[in-house]
């Protein structure tokens, strides 16, 4: 049966509770649907909840006043997010949009605080995700300045192939309903570039593409491209 309990224990924030403690957890969760394409959230709102995703991927997103974007993360089953906001009584520092069709436990910020308090592991938990997120950004920033456009996209298609891919023989293929648009806004760099750059890779024979879906076709030979 897929009790709230059941699948709170398979979130790895939440997996040292005891039964007890995730008696507690599931009374205080409830459960959203989000479709595809909706806001959860808009930078600049108050933060009143940690979610955490039990289905679906989401993309974490800094706005421009001129509709450009830098997707600073993609979220995906087990991930949390929205914690920097209940933790430094901030307003949200970015957008949360579905990227898929998504499942969410709701978290109430009083439960959450509630929840850390009372669990030395959630603590530990939350500080080395915010470390993990917080090397994420500076790799970002040192690939944006130092990096150029092929190879950012090229680190950027191996991350996500480690993280959302899915194996087939050798080939791992991405298939996150991203738009070339949204692959640059990954990487710093305008839809144009980027198909550019996917055509390249393409005719090399590093890379598949099908819609939205790309597939790797050689991981190793993608890699030793940025390694020289
Ligand atoms: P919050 O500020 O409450 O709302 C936006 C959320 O996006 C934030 O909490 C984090 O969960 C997440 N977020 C913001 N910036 C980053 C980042 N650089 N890397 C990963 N996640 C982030």
């Amino acid at each position: 049966m897929n009790k709230p309990r059941e699948l709170l224990k398979k979130i790895p924030l939440f997996a040292p509770l005891g039964e007890k403690d995730l008696k507690v957890l599931s009374e205080s969760v409830r459960l959203q649907k989000v479709k595809q394409g909706q806001a959860i959230f808009r930078k600049g709102d108050e933060g009143t909840a940690l979610y955490v995703l039990k289905t679906g991927r989401i993309k974490i997103v800094l706005p421009s006043s001129l509709g450009d974007e830098i997707i600073v993360s993609i979220f995906s089953e087990g991930d949390f997010f929205g914690e920097m906001s209940l933790l430094d009584g901030e307003p949200r520092s970015a957008d949360a949009i579905a990227i898929e069709p998504c499942e969410l436990f709701i978290l109430s910020r009083n439960d959450f605080l509630a929840f850390l308090q009372a669990n030395l592991s959630g603590v530990k938990s939350i500080l080395a995700l915010l470390s993990q997120r917080l090397r994420r950004t500076d790799d970002f920033l040192e690939d944006v300045c130092f990096l150029n456009i092929s190879d950012r996209l090229t680190k950027a298609l191996l991350e996500l192939a480690k993280a959302h891919g899915k194996k087939d023989g050798g080939k791992t293929s991405i298939d996150l309903t991203l738009t070339q648009k949204e692959l640059g806004d990954l990487v710093g760099a305008t839809r144009e570039s980027v198909n550019k750059e996917l055509k390249y890779l393409r005719e090399e024979g590093l890379i598949a593409t099908e819609g939205n879906k790309i597939t790797i076709i050689n991981m190793k030979k993608l890699s030793s491209r940025i390694e020289e």
